[in-house]
């Protein structure tokens, strides 16, 4: 008889990355589940794209993680859902400490309480606040400037502490700019509203904005534009499940960045989108945004060596070009 796949609760799995990450663990031999309260998740992904369960709901609600947990043998959690506009953080902080760290904690308890001790978690950049070297290593100090990225970093102590008090094994991820889509053209980027690079110049390609503002071009960078870490969400996503395995063999806690090593300036990324596109994309000059680090790029190395992760994906053209290639599919 063939063994029971682990049943993996991925939570935010109708969003952006969790999609991905949900399609990763099906090809790697899991099971799924996703809890998503569907406020910026989509259904129609989950139903024909990911075809696993879909249990709509909140991670604040215990009563209903207590009937999840008791109804399913979940082995281990992946937890992406969260609220990440750094922007709306900074105008409305009790939303964002309300969600991502009241909305971790409820979850992790429940998940305590029935003994589930594996937990694989989206942290971000956004925790170091302005970089003192790059790239930046996981030793990095971490000095968020806005709420979001505090929220973050409460998550990561109440981990900590955590495996301290109950034998908690955690792995915490700090992404750099997740971009890209799945290569297979099913799953992509889908947030509403948007605020992200990629994005946000393909809907400029596409036709559906005027222009891609460039904001600030006097950086201390080689073309006077920011400088962002731009890394393939099937490469997140790989990572997560060897994160998962790492957990599930008895692997303690741990820390990585998952970044590419290397930056793109906005001036970059917009040339490329328009060689890959063959499209016009106007850019409208504006001035710096406040709280916008000149250049956020991580050192992956850490994940490399211990986890074995070998990103496929660096390249900037092929990371546009899966993302263009769902956005004419979704949004053309
Ligand atoms: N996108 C990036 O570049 C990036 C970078 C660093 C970190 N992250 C982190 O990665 C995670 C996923 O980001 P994303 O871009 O896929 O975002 P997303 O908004 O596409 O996905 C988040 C999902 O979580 C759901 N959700 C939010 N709060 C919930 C709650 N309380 N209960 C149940 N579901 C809830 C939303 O409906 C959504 O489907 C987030 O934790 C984010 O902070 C993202």
């Amino acid at each position: 008889m063939a063994a029971e796949k682990p049943t993996i609760l991925v939570t935010g799995g109708a969003g952006y990355i969790g999609s991905h990450a949900a399609i990763a663990l099906q090809r790697g031999g899991y099971d799924v589940v996703i809890l998503d309260n569907l406020v910026y998740g989509h259904r129609d992904i989950v139903e024909t794209v990911l075809g696993v369960e879909l249990v709509v709901g909140d991670t604040r609600d215990r009563p209903l993680l207590d009937d999840l947990f008791a109804s399913r043998n979940i082995a281990a959690i992946m937890h992406f859902a969260a609220f990440a506009y750094v922007g709306e953080s900074v105008e409305n902080p009790a939303k964002y400490y309300d969600n991502n760290v009241v909305g971790t904690l409820t979850l992790l308890e429940a998940a305590i309480a029935v003994n589930i001790k594996k937990f694989v978690f989206s942290s971000t950049c956004a925790t170091y606040g302005v970089p003192d070297t790059i790239p930046i290593p996981e030793t990095h100090p971490q000095n968020p400037i806005n709420p979001y990225g505090a929220s973050k970093k409460m998550v990561e102590r109440i981990l900590q502490d955590f495996d301290t008090a109950y034998g908690l094994q955690s792995v915490t991820f700090r992404y750099f700019n997740a971009a890209g889509a799945d290569p297979e053209g099913n799953l992509g980027e889908d947030h509403d509203p948007e605020t992200h690079l990629i994005p946000l110049v393909l809907f400029a390609a596409l036709g559906k904005r005027d222009n891609i503002a460039i904001f600030g071009t006097d950086y201390p960078t080689p073309d006077g534009t920011c400088i962002r870490d731009y890394i393939h969400v099937t490469d997140l996503a790989s990572a997560h499940v060897l994160g998962l395995k790492y957990l599930l063999d008895g692997g303690e806690s741990a820390i990585f960045n998952l970044g590419n090593g290397n930056g793109f300036s906005v001036r970059q990324v917009i040339e490329t989108a328009r060689r890959v596109t063959q499209r016009e994309i106007v850019a409208v000059e504006r001035d710096r945004r406040p709280g916008d680090p000149p250049q956020l790029v991580g050192s992956g190395e850490k994940a490399q060596k211990m986890l074995g992760w070998n990103p496929k994906y660096a390249d900037l053209n092929d990371i546009i070009a899966h993302a263009w290639q769902w956005h004419q599919q979704r949004h053309g």
